[in-house]
């Protein structure tokens, strides 16, 4: 059975509280619960994980390498200035699909720019907390052959 890694990069653990016009008023914990009955019922792995922390995102990417078929990043503001986490994602050669909340294209200019995205299957964007669910099928949609 495939096994997921999401990862969640800063300031995603204030979800509910922070900026709810932005992210709306589900929290981190919600969007793992529905993440983790989503996986239990169509029989898969998973693994969540959230860090404030770059190098802590870094060592998770390294060690998803013969653990995990594939990640979901919501890189949050790294997204846009790691060029590290850019490095990681290429070098380990597992399919990443890029998330965030919001739609970080319509948005600020400097949230136009992703390090994630030339090094990611895709992205989604701009859905809420529903992403997470999209973005678990997309990948699971792309390791049986699919997409
Ligand atoms: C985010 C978008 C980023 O620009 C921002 O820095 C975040 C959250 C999102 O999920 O919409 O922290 O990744």
């Amino acid at each position: 059975m495939p096994s997921l890694l999401i990862l969640n990069g800063p300031n995603l653990n204030l979800l509910g509280t922070r900026q709810p016009e932005v992210y709306g008023r589900v929290t981190l914990a919600d969007i793992e619960n529905a993440c983790r009955t989503k996986a239990r019922n169509l029989g898969i792995g998973l693994d969540f994980l959230q860090s404030n922390h770059e190098g802590v995102l870094l060592d998770a990417i390294h060690a998803a390498r013969g653990v995990h078929d594939g990640i979901i990043l919501n890189a949050g503001a790294y997204t846009h200035t790691s060029v590290a986490l850019m490095d990681a994602i290429a070098s380990v050669a597992l399919p990443v699909i890029e998330l965030h909340l919001s739609n970080i294209h319509a948005r600020e200019p400097f949230r136009h720019k992703s390090f994630i995205a030339p090094v990611a299957l895709g992205q989604i964007c701009g859905f809420g907390a529903a992403g997470y669910g999209l973005a678990i099928d997309a990948l699971l949609e792309h390791l049986q052959g699919g997409a």
